[in-house]
């Protein structure tokens, strides 16, 4: 996929440099297009390093003998056909009211007006700029017309004030775009196996040991991959959530049914993505009758519970499994830990102690840990969103280690 992206003239743009980076780690091929302004603040050559591409400056690129040529003077034409998004990252205030209004005097401004392709604008701006009645009409205006606009961060500015303008978060914005981009099924040909929610390790007839998961998180996977296509086996303990459209769910309570739910269809599967929150230990002995309280203290045996995602990853093949650890301290160390010890591709960690990320809420921050290496740190997001990059790291991974599977092939 190819990403045009539009630098305009603010402190941010140097920020755009990285972007870049990230955009073509992700997969993309980044095309990068600088006003005069930009050109202030970072020198093309940054941007033409980087993208590995001839960096576009001006509307009429002048030959050696300083005329314009045809060739240049339509290639806002041939940028705006070839580019399947324009991203604007920083988006000054300027730039904005340009585009609201239609003003094409430079090539990025021309190419917005001759773009068929999906628009992001970040803008980046001193608070009172961003918070002018004209700015925010001209905002107003692109989103009616579908322009996707990643809000700025609150913060401290370059200029000194403390207030919303900060360019927002470089993961915020290819989330952005990924979710622009994201209307292919890339995952029909995939069977994907789905753990969630809590199991619940009964004690008698009306006890049960049990923990605070939702299932938020697997379902919200579970869904996501239906939409990209996938066909989904979501194996669930209870929960009070709806089942996603278009997902297969099949109902257990203990860890002991969850392992014999997976271990039935688990051939048949792709991929498998273990998000459910297995109580780690069980009752030693289930009563049959309803304990008594006699006053006494009480000490209950348990014993551990069967590894789920280890017991799958042991005959794995071509499948990929992802894990999901919920951290308190040490994220990385024990996330790359549980990778090694498991033999998972990819592990999903949270610290569940951080605002905004674990039990009950619609929101998650995780950090993605891949076999090839890759620490992907993501913003706090709204589950349907994590789901969704969880995906697509599922996805990259596969390419990566296909690429490799291949290369030793030959190599041998
Ligand atoms: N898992 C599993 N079966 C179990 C326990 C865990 O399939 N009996 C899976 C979970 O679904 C999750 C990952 O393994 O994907 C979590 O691993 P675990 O070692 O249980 O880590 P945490 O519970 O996060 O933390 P701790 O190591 O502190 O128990």
């Amino acid at each position: 996929m190819r990403i045009t992206l539009g630098v305009t003239g603010g402190v941010a743009a140097y920020k755009a440099a990285e972007l870049v980076r990230l955009l073509q780690q992700d997969g993309f091929t980044v095309e990068v297009v600088m006003t005069r302004g930009a050109r202030e603040f970072v020198t093309p050559l940054t941007f033409a390093a980087l993208s590995g591409q001839k960096v576009i400056t001006d509307l009429f690129e002048k030959s050696a003998a300083g005329e314009a040529n045809l060739e240049s003077a339509i290639e806002h034409i041939a940028v705006a056909q070839r580019t399947d998004l324009l991203l604007v990252a920083p988006a000054t205030a300027d730039a904005l009211a340009k585009f609201a209004r239609g003003i094409a005097d430079d090539f990025l401004t021309t190419l917005y007006l001759a773009a068929t392709a999906p628009v992001i604008v970040a803008p980046a701006m001193n608070v009172n700029m961003w918070n002018h009645a004209a700015t925010q009409e001209n905002i107003e205006t692109l989103r009616a017309r579908g322009v996707k606009i990643v809000n700025p961060d609150e913060g401290y500015l370059a200029c000194g004030m403390t207030g919303a303008g900060r360019l927002a978060g470089q993961q915020e914005i290819i989330t952005a775009v990924r979710e622009t981009l994201r209307t292919q099924k890339d995952l029909e040909n995939e069977t994907i196996l789905i753990t969630a929610g809590p199991t619940c390790e009964d004690l008698d007839p009306v006890r049960y040991l049990t923990n605070r998961s939702s299932g938020k998180m697997g379902y919200a996977v579970a869904g996501a991959a239906a939409r990209r296509g996938a066909k989904v086996v979501l194996v669930s303990g209870p929960v009070h959530l709806e089942t996603p459209a278009g997902v297969e769910r099949i109902a257990v309570r203990s860890a002991e049914q969850m392992r014999g739910a997976v271990a039935e269809r688990l051939a048949r599967s792709t991929i498998a993505i273990f998000a459910a929150a297995v109580a780690d230990y069980r009752p030693a002995e289930l009563q049959t009758e309803k304990m008594k309280r006699n006053g006494a203290p009480l000490t209950l045996r348990l014993e551990p519970t069967p590894d789920i995602l280890a017991e799958a990853a042991q005959t794995k093949g071509d499948r990929l499994i992802v894990g999901f650890a919920a951290e308190t301290d040490h994220v990385a160390d024990n996330a790359r830990k549980k990778l090694a010890a498991k033999n998972a591709d990819l592990i999903v960690a949270n610290n569940v102690t951080a605002e905004g990320a674990g039990f009950d809420y619609d929101t998650n921050i995780v950090t993605l840990f891949s076999r090839d290496g890759r620490d992907l740190a993501l913003p706090k997001l709204t589950k349907s969103d994590v789901a969704q990059r969880i995906l697509d790291e599922v996805l990259r991974l596969r390419g990566v280690l296909r690429t490799k599977t291949e290369s030793h092939r030959s190599a041998v």
